[in-house]
């Protein structure tokens, strides 16, 4: 049963894949995690000590629903635990392999990193950088983010990272919402051979930012950009400082990033991450789930502007002494096969995508891939919204040689970490992130907060607390609570719909808010709405998600006109356009219809599951709240 004399391919019964016994019998770990994960304070007490400490804690947890404390007056800092602590070992050991959209390519060994780490940290001190002020960075996918994100967490600075594809104006509103200090960014990112226009962009959130001091600029395209007194480059702030710079003593408690995502209202939300906890979960997920080693080379495709990239590019790969392969640009880029070139070129091992990418790489066709000498992938991942078993057979068949497990990771930027996947051991079903990780407990709950029976569907939940769960979300506690813990009291809702099956495997069902997946990126059905609205052509706006072949899932809107305007296909090119200014390209509507009212209830308030039925051509269901039965006419009319 061996395949090229190397791993042997998993054993298919019924739907279950059963992992090769090479795999299994070469892993550090085995079923008996998911016990001790049941002694929670014990389980995670003895994996943070994979960290390095300054202070020990003298308490795990200390849990008042729904505020947590994590390794109580323990003191780290991050940016250590992702470089100093190897300096001895690992040294000279590479540490991210990056390359450029356009074919550029470079390379950092950990004690290159470290040193670059510390002179941008001695930047940030210089320009008068104390620990708890916030600085936002709004960069392509290249070295210099990371560099900045580990400096931030070494002088104890909490860095929020604004995804580069945001529009200036998204940016202005998070710039905004943190007060940040320091913005960070460069004068391009190259995608699709195109380059992003950032520092423009830059300049036109800053027109209304007051409290941003200084713009930092990385000269990366070459091209010129507009210089003002605020701004200084990179290259020459550097230029002349000190290679050492000694990490903050942090409590385990303190703020290490903030990141917007978001949720079921119009505004964003800050999502708090701090230090001690957030770095215990993404390191031993890494370790565990990936089976990270040290001669692994490592390639997560995220944007590091997403929690994705937060946890399984920076923190969790390298506080395990990883090597990571970092990429700028698409994968179509200058043709269909760039990423298994850069698998075969680096050697990667270990690849974690997003079922989005897999469906377009099936698409285009098993060619681009065979191509190119894979041989050497073990563990697959996959993450970002639910994976449909053909995508996920593909992957493993095609990508994976049939030898290496699929890690369907389900989490979410509140989580920090991962929470429901199988570990490299675990019998796989294709579309199911199987069993929650060691240490959490999750569950599906019927309206009235019961347990579902299998196979019934409802809401997900995670019922004890976990150490990378957010903190609270910036300056809105209340928020905080209202999202997240009002529906069923101390239980964390997590806005999905899942259901658990007889062998207690997880199958998500995709959001059960009025938030929409596509591909991958979580975009709030207000956030549309209201800046369609904020077109002088609309008077009313109801936006919903459609699925969608490729992306998982298309932005459908409907449009009341105001007076005067003419439904043309012109003004809908108009109101694409305006919402990828308000927002950016990820929230542009595929389709718009205009229409002369919508579904309403009595109390005014969209009817958005009729929306979806009809675009989902389901049966439309109990109508006994909606106001008229007109629009509902009016659109199945349009169909
Ligand atoms: C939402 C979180 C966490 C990293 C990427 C997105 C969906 C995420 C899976 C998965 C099914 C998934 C959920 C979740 N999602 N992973 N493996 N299977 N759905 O982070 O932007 O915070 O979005 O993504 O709906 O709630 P995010």
């Amino acid at each position: 049963m061996k395949d090229s004399g190397k791993i042997s391919s998993f054993l298919k019964t019924g739907e279950v894949y059963f992992p090769p016994e090479d795999i299994v019998k070469n892993l550090r770990i085995n079923e008996e995690v998911y016990e001790e994960g049941k002694r929670i304070e014990e389980f995670w007490g003895k994996i943070s000590e994979e960290l390095v400490w300054f202070r020990k804690w003298d308490r795990v947890l200390e849990w008042n629903p729904p505020y947590s404390k994590w390794f109580v007056n323990g003191k780290l800092n991050a940016s250590y635990n992702c470089l100093d602590r190897h300096l001895d070992a690992r040294g000279n050991k590479t540490a991210l392999i990056w390359e450029g959209e356009p074919g550029d390519r470079v390379t950092y060994t950990y004690g290159e990193l470290y040193r670059e780490v510390c002179r941008f940290s001695n930047v940030l001190k210089d320009l008068g950088i104390k620990k708890g002020d916030r600085i936002t960075l709004y960069l392509p996918m290249i070295p210099q983010l990371p560099v900045a994100m580990l400096a931030c967490a070494r002088i104890g600075a909490i860095h929020s990272v604004v995804f580069a594809g945001f529009s200036p104006r998204a940016l202005r509103e998070r710039i905004n919402d943190a007060e940040s200090r320091i913005l960070i960014t460069a004068d391009g990112g190259f995608r699709r051979g195109r380059i992003i226009p950032l520092k423009e962009n830059a300049d036109e959130a800053l027109e209304d930012a007051p409290s941003i001091e200084h713009v930092i600029v990385v000269e990366r395209t070459g091209k010129r950009w507009n210089r003002y007194e605020r701004d200084l480059t990179w290259d020459e702030v550097i230029e002349k400082q000190d290679t050492e710079c000694e990490a903050e003593i942090m409590d385990s408690e303190d703020e290490l990033f903030i990141l917007y995502t978001s949720g079921t209202t119009g505004k964003p939300k800050g999502v708090v991450h701090r230090t001690g906890g957030y770095m215990v979960g993404v390191h031993i997920t890494a370790k565990w789930i990936f089976d990270l080693r040290d001669d692994d080379i490592y390639w997560c495709t995220a944007d590091i502007g997403w929690i994705t990239g937060h946890s399984y590019i920076v923190y969790g790969p390298l506080s395990n002494g990883a090597t990571v392969v970092m990429y700028e640009g698409a994968p179509d880029h200058p043709a269909r096969d760039r990423f298994w070139e850069i698998i075969e070129r680096y050697g990667v091992t270990v690849f974690y995508t997003a079922p989005t990418a897999i469906r377009s790489f099936m698409k285009w066709g098993d060619e681009w891939v065979k191509k190119h000498d894979l041989s050497i992938l073990r563990i697959l991942g996959t993450v970002g919204e639910p994976i449909n078993p053909r995508a996920w057979e593909w992957y493993h068949r095609v990508v994976g040689g049939e030898r290496c497990p699929i890690m369907d990771t389900w989490w979410q930027t509140e989580t920090g970490m991962i929470l429901i996947s199988p570990l490299p051991f675990t019998p796989l079903k294709p579309g199911s992130a199987t069993k929650p990780f060691p240490g959490i407990e999750a569950d599906v709950l019927d309206e009235d907060g019961n347990p579902c029976k299998p196979g019934e569907g409802g809401y997900l939940v995670i019922k004890t607390p976990w150490p990378a769960m957010l903190k609270t979300l910036f300056r809105d506690d209340e928020r905080y609570i209202k999202t997240y813990w009002e529906r069923f009291p101390g239980v964390y809702l997590t806005g999905d719909a899942a259901k658990k099956d007889e062998d207690g495997y997880f199958w998500i069902l995709g959001r059960s808010d009025d938030v929409i997946n596509v591909s991958g990126h979580r975009i709030g059905t207000m956030e549309v709405e209201s800046a369609l609205v904020s077109h002088p052509a609309v008077a009313e706006a109801a936006v919903v998600g459609k699925a969608h072949e490729i992306k998982g899932q298309a932005i459908v809107s409907f449009i009341i006109l105001k007076e005067g305007f003419d439904p043309d296909e012109n003004l809908k090119e108009l109101l694409k356009a305006h919402v990828r200014a308000e927002i950016g390209g990820i929230a542009v509507p595929d389709e718009i219809y205009f229409v002369s009212s919508l579904p309403k209830t009595r109390s005014g308030k969209i009817m958005r599951r009729i929306l979806r039925a009809i675009e989902s051509g389901k049966e439309i269901g109990d109508t006994s709240t909606l106001e008229d039965e007109k629009s509902v006419k009016e659109i199945l009319g349009k169909k």
